[in-house]
């Protein structure tokens, strides 16, 4: 599998790469012509695009509608509905306006429902043969307390809480959302590490039955997977959200929980959470496993280390275009600074 990988659309080879002038006027001009968001997956723009591979999950209705009519039919009923919304904790202010629910649920990166066509607003539309319900997370590796853990006895458990937070995509683009969830820490200190532990490791679904994209881009080393160090994994940060914008995750945020590392690069906060393992060694992981001249391990939001073919300088956000400056970790230095050695800050680890 190793030697055929065939990159997506964004990780062409440097030759072919799109000035970065001429990708911020694509996305103007699908502005302008109104091919934002919901607008693509659904217009009659349909007779362009290639045809996708027949619905593989069977045949769906409510969330699992194939293809749902609207981006947030794909959220699932819940049997802990009573905890959402959430309080928010208002410890996590934004510098910017919350970027519009619609505009966050319909331009996404989630390469599990990528379709023949790479579009990023049409991931919602694919995803209607996925099952997140119910959803076991199992815990693995070096932990006292191993096992599988039903994700809605989970937030029952910890309860939820409310966190505004920046989320920064390694392709320039940025989001300001409500997350619900609850602190990692709180599952980690449930299930007990060993000392021996120093790095978390996140596997997410492999089910090309029901996500379209493992079926058609079998040369990517699914499943997907991320992993933090210990610390960050500990940092006060770092969540397991279950639901955006006061109700449960809809499908394409990665439901039925996703990770979130709200100073990295979005690629490390990986979604639909199956396994979560323990390890002594730092593990490799997906995006650096399939293009090894990306970001490397800790990916940290900086706007000093550019992406082998674009600057990281600025960022545009969802919705309205606003083009800001990238903040290093971006903007949440006071909680992990001192996480790190200075040098890892100055090239892509
Ligand atoms: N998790 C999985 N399982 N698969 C993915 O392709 N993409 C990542 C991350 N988590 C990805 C993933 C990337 S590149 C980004 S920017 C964020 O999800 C996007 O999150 P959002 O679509 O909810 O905004």
């Amino acid at each position: 599998m190793a030697n055929i990988i065939v990159p997506p659309g964004w990780r062409i080879p440097e030759r072919e790469a799109t000035p970065e002038p001429v990708f911020w006027n694509r996305k103007a001009f699908l502005r302008t012509l109104g091919l934002g968001a919901a607008a693509v997956a659904t217009s009659g723009c349909g007779s362009s695009f290639t045809p996708l591979e027949p619905p593989t999950g069977g045949p769906g209705d409510g969330c699992n509608a194939h293809p749902p009519s609207h981006p947030l039919q794909t959220i699932c009923p819940t049997a802990n509905e009573d905890l959402y919304p959430p309080a928010r904790d208002d410890r996590f202010e934004l510098d910017r306006p919350l970027t519009d629910r619609i505009e966050a649920a319909t331009y996404n990166n989630f390469y599990e429902f990528i379709g023949r066509m790479n579009e990023p607003n049409r991931i919602w539309d694919l995803t209607g043969p996925f099952r997140v319900r119910p959803w076991s997370v199992e815990i693995a590796g070096e932990v006292e307390n191993p096992g599988h853990f039903d994700v809605e006895d989970l937030e029952r458990e910890f309860g939820l809480e409310e966190r505004l937070y920046r989320l920064r995509c390694v392709e320039a683009w940025a989001i300001a959302v409500p997350w619900a969830g609850f602190p990692l820490s709180k599952l980690i200190e449930k299930v007990k590490p060993l000392s021996t532990a120093q790095y978390v490791r996140f596997v997410s679904f492999d089910r090309p039955e029901q996500a379209v994209g493992q079926a058609i881009e079998g040369w990517y080393p699914w499943p997907y997977y991320e992993a933090l160090r210990m610390d960050e994994a500990m940092n006060e940060l770092t969540m397991v959200a279950t639901g955006v914008y006061g109700e449960p995750l809809p499908k394409q945020h990665g439901a039925p929980l996703r990770i979130v590392a709200p100073w990295k690069y979005g690629f490390k906060s990986p979604k639909s959470v199956h396994r979560i393992e323990f390890l002594v060694d730092r593990p490799s992981i997906f995006w650096s496993d399939v293009e090894p001249d990306e970001y490397g391990f800790y990916s940290i939001v900086n706007p000093d280390v550019p992406h082998p073919r674009w600057s990281q300088g600025m960022e545009e956000m969802l919705g309205t275009g606003e083009r800001r400056q990238t903040l290093l970790f971006n903007g949440y230095g006071e909680w992990v600074a001192d996480l790190y050695n200075p040098e890892l800050l100055t090239f892509r680890s």
